[in-house]
């Protein structure tokens, strides 16, 4: 076995993945994979907790997201990428973290209680839904993971996790499992195409499965200076989302220094600027295009196959000593 960390991480698949996505989180993932043994998982229970009255994207959004995450470079030979459902052993440890959680410790999360009151619409004061930080805290200990590359939303889950792990660990006076710290995801400074945080019900992104047309449409319709309804009328660069975009994805600097040298000066039209930056996306997302045109769902299912394999004989072998501190049989 290898003497390197092991950073656990997931996302819930709710959706297609966008620029946000990459420059904020999937890179970091990218990078880890050169210094620790990495774990991605596609968190579906955790998504079917809020989603559980309308499942049916649930797999094909598991299918895409993975597709994402190999487009961009996360390599299934070095990181084990699995579907947590295909796992039943996170299922078993949650059951376990479940026994010893104090009720007051779940209801306090101010996760649970801000997304209690901000997602509308659905039935969400379920006892799955309280145990969301269970499942989570199981999601991490399976592997032992010592890092677990995250949001700031998701730090209260984080602490929750060290101390039921902290309680496992004081109830059985055994430790088996490392106390998982959080490594806080760069913060996108990425924002959406309208100017407003970039979000998936503002529909405001690019996503990475988007054609070239897709995203010139998207460029042409992106928020600009509002006050400036002519060419020749001096304009703000600063706070503009087209040059925030351009600074990211244009890697011409002189041609972007040129840009925003004219458009203050009112030298040059938005359409000129929005072709080029359309242009200088579309040449970053080509080879991840092209990666994921190369990628057939049975592919994808062969590398979920293999790496749900690889995760239950990890997963396996933490049940072994949970269970043995239980004093359950272990066969
Ligand atoms: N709750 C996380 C989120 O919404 C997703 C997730 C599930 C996760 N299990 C995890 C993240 C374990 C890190 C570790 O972003």
């Amino acid at each position: 076995m290898s003497k390197k960390h092991t950073i656990l991480s997931g996302m819930r698949p709710t959706g297609q993945l966008h620029l946000g996505h990459l420059v904020g989180v999937l890179g970091n993932w990218v990078k880890f994979q050169d210094e620790y043994d990495c774990f991605f998982m596609v968190a579906d229970w955790h998504a079917l907790m809020s989603e559980y009255e309308k499942p049916s994207n649930i797999r094909e959004n598991s299918i895409e997201i993975v597709k994402d995450w190999i487009s961009c470079g996360i390599d299934p030979e070095r990181s084990v990428i699995f579907i947590q459902s295909m796992v039943p052993e996170h299922l078993e440890l949650s059951m376990v973290f479940s026994l010893l959680t104090p009720l007051g410790w779940l209801e306090r999360c101010t996760t649970y209680k801000e997304q209690l009151r901000e997602l509308k619409g659905r039935m969400l004061a379920t006892y799955g839904f309280l145990g969301y930080p269970v499942l989570q805290t199981a999601d991490i200990a399976l592997y032992g993971a010592h890092k677990v590359p995250v949001g700031v939303d998701q730090l209260p889950h984080l602490e929750l996790a060290r101390e039921i792990i902290r309680r496992f660990h004081s109830l059985y006076k055994k430790e088996i499992f490392p106390e998982p710290e959080p490594i806080l995801n760069k913060v996108s400074k990425l924002v959406g195409t309208d100017n407003r945080k970039m979000s998936k019900s503002y529909g405001n992104f690019i996503a990475l499965a988007d054609d070239a047309k897709v995203v010139e449409k998207k460029v042409r319709g992106m928020y600009t200076d509002p006050n400036r309804i002519r060419a020749d009328i001096p304009g703000n660069v600063e706070g503009n989302p087209v040059f925030a975009y351009h600074d990211l994805f244009n890697p011409d600097k002189e041609e972007v220094d040129d840009f925003k040298k004219r458009y203050r000066e009112g030298r040059i039209g938005d359409v000129e600027v929005k072709k080029s930056l359309a242009r200088a996306i579309n040449n970053y997302l080509d080879p991840i295009r092209e990666k994921r045109g190369s990628l057939s769902d049975n592919d994808v299912h062969d590398i979920l196959k293999d790496g749900a394999e690889k995760a239950r004989r990890a997963a396996g072998k933490t049940m072994s000593k949970v269970k043995k501190c239980l004093h359950q049989m272990v066969d």
